[in-house]
């Protein structure tokens, strides 16, 4: 579907490939964000996901490049809606509300649908499509030495401290059994 908004021309595309040049596009973007929970797990997964769907506002030139993408996952009657993005070029000509109407337009309405916003998109995304707050993300960043110290001084809570690495090991391990 070719489209245009303030003089930008692009075209729409739904569901690319996981081989596609868009992916690769999308995780370097998401790495400048610096949008990774804790490894790079979910860029690397996401993309051949059963779960995963997008929309894709792409150029119209030859390279078909990544001009901005919503991509989200359905788990039985949930959507989450993880990434929401464009290239920064592209951004404020009103290409990220159009993607977003049709990405809305894909989501079945008996879904419930969830989603993690930026502090300065959160009231707009509440005036809009997700009204009801969720619990407030703290994030915190520490080295793995100051963090093994400070787990030594709660020892009495007993808490379990793992190496994402190898959390990431044993969800290959399941996939790799099923
Ligand atoms: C957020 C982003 C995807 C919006 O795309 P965009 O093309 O720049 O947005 P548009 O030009 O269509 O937006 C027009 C207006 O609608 C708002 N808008 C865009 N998408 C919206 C949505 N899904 N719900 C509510 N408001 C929205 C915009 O914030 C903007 O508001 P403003 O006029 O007050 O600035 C884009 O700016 C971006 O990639 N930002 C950096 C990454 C980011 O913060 N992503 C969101 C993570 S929660």
């Amino acid at each position: 579907m070719s489209m245009k908004t303030k003089d930008v021309d692009f075209d729409i595309i739904e569901n690319p490939a996981p081989s596609s040049h868009l992916w690769k596009q999308w995780k370097s973007m998401v790495n400048t964000e610096e949008w990774l929970s804790d490894d790079n797990s979910v860029t690397d997964l996401l993309p051949s996901l059963k779960s995963t769907c997008s929309v894709w506002a792409v150029t119209q030139t030859s390279d078909r490049n990544m001009v901005g993408s919503v991509v989200w996952n359905v788990y039985d009657d949930i959507c989450f809606l993880g990434f929401y993005l464009l290239t920064p070029e592209y951004r404020g000509k009103g290409i990220g509300s159009v993607i977003w109407k049709q990405a809305m337009s894909m989501i079945p309405k008996d879904k419930v649908l969830a989603l993690r916003g930026v502090l300065n998109m959160v009231p707009k995304y509440k005036a809009h499509d997700t009204p009801v707050d969720g619990p407030l993300l703290e994030n915190f960043r520490i080295n793995s030495r100051d963090f093994q110290t400070a787990l030594r001084d709660y020892e009495s809570l007993e808490l379990l401290s793992q190496f994402i690495r190898c959390l990431f090991q044993d969800l290959v391990q399941v996939e790799i059994k099923e």
